[in-house]
């Protein structure tokens, strides 16, 4: 049997947390919900024990009673943050409004469904709670969809998950999951979202590497092998910004880059250059080659690639086209911090280490491992130290020792 994959595809793909579009005038039949549950049950369990549960709610004075734990829950604290940011051009203005929606106009849903699991996780860390149920109740989500319903992942009401219990007679030793409004959605034509793509975030063989593996034949140098490296940071990402756009701060952790002056410009901004001073030690962590190194300090110029503040950060070396390396910081808002992330990548075009790989092309992937070594300790340093100056701004970590 061939599956369909293109329509597999948008189902996986499309299928998003529905709020304002969800149908409170339509039935869901019972059959249709069984038949999503029955598809669901298809989901592994740990050792197989059949655990979950599932309450259908849709009496209308519970899913009043529901709701209304819900709102209490911080439901109506969406509600009002929401009502502030109304007009606002702000990213997550849109999430809060569909969520402000649905914390709203909860009772009116067809029908929630909450799926529970029978155990209390024994914070061992171990499987066998959450991760013999999530897979489930997702695969509800994708029938739901694949039929022209539509749901939203809600946990708020957990934040009230006693009063539930005892609201719905759920016994103790039962653990509250998910809560699934579930209606048909009024039309069908859900689109993918921008999310951060696999290459962005799948490590190969060792945490931080990117496109580790030649593939389709081509070098090791070709399919754009890098290193990154991320540290959350208790500081809004202005400050984290006034650090990172500082190009001469690495300076202070690195134990490579010497520093660096900017040619012909104040400002910079995307197109303006800089000039990078670089020193490498002779012996083990000497650079390129399988052999000791010796010493040696080299000059670069780069150019600044994208310039976005407080959010983007990047520059290539040597070749704005044919870049000998490719770097870039990227800051993510994480409630009211700062996720930094720092990346590397090495090529396409030549440099110290695709030299010393077209040398000795028998060493080719153990001088590359050896290159992305140094870079990871390196940026390691840098985004440690500007996570420490940024959280606390009186002290210094670069006057203490490396
Ligand atoms: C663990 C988790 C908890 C969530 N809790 C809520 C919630 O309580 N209320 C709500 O409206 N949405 C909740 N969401 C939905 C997210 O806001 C939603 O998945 C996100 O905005 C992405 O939307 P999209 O899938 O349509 O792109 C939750 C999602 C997850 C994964």
């Amino acid at each position: 049997m061939e599956f369909n994959l293109e329509q597999i595809d948008t189902l996986l793909s499309t299928t998003r947390a529905v709020r304002r579009r969800l149908d409170f005038n339509r039935e869901v039949p019972d059959e249709v919900l069984l038949r999503c549950i029955d598809l669901a049950e298809q989901a592994p369990s740990g050792g197989n024990v059949a655990s979950r549960r599932w309450l259908v709610i849709r009496d209308p004075d519970t899913k009043a009673r529901l709701a209304a734990l819900y709102r209490d829950a911080g439901g109506r604290g969406l509600i009002e943050t929401a009502e502030r940011l109304r007009g606002s051009a702000q990213a997550r203005a849109r999430v809060v409004t569909s969520a402000a929606y649905l914390a709203q106009h909860l009772e009116r849903v067809p029908v929630l469904v909450l799926v529970t699991v029978w155990g209390t996780h024994d914070g061992s860390g171990r499987p066998g709670l959450f991760d013999s149920v999530l897979q489930a109740a997702w695969s509800f989500c994708l029938a739901l969809r694949a039929r022209g319903l539509g749901s939203a992942w809600t946990t708020l009401h957990l934040g009230r998950a006693r009063e539930v219990a005892d609201l719905l007679g759920i016994p103790d030793g039962v653990t509250q999951i998910v809560l699934l409004p579930v209606a048909h959605t009024q039309g069908t034509d859900f689109t993918p979202v921008t999310r951060r793509p696999a290459a962005a975030i799948t490590w190969f063989d060792r945490w931080g590497d990117t496109n580790a593996h030649p593939r389709d034949g081509r070098s090791l140098l070709a399919a754009g092998p890098g290193v990154t490296v991320e540290v959350d940071i208790a500081a809004a990402p202005t400050r984290v910004w006034e650090l990172v756009s500082d190009i001469n701060l690495p300076a202070r952790f690195s134990t490579e880059f010497l520093g660096a002056t900017w040619i012909d410009t104040e400002s910079p901004r995307v197109g303006a250059a800089f000039v990078g001073r670089n020193r490498q030690e002779g012996g083990r962590e000497g650079p390129d080659g399988p052999a000791p190194m010796q010493s040696r300090q080299w000059q670069t110029t780069s150019y600044i690639v994208a310039w976005e503040p407080p959010w983007v950060l990047a520059w290539n070396v040597s070749d704005p086209a044919q870049p000998s390396a490719q770097w870039r910081f990227e800051l993510e808002a994480l409630g009211s911090g700062t996720r930094l992330r720092q990346h590397v990548t090495i090529g396409p075009g030549m440099s110290g280490t695709a030299r010393a790989m077209q040398q000795h092309p028998e060493q080719a992937q153990q001088i590359l491992t050896r290159r992305r070594d140094q870079l990871r300790r390196n940026m390691e340093r840098t985004t440690h130290g500007i996570k420490q100056l940024a959280e606390s701004p009186g002290e210094d970590p670069a006057a203490s020792p490396r």
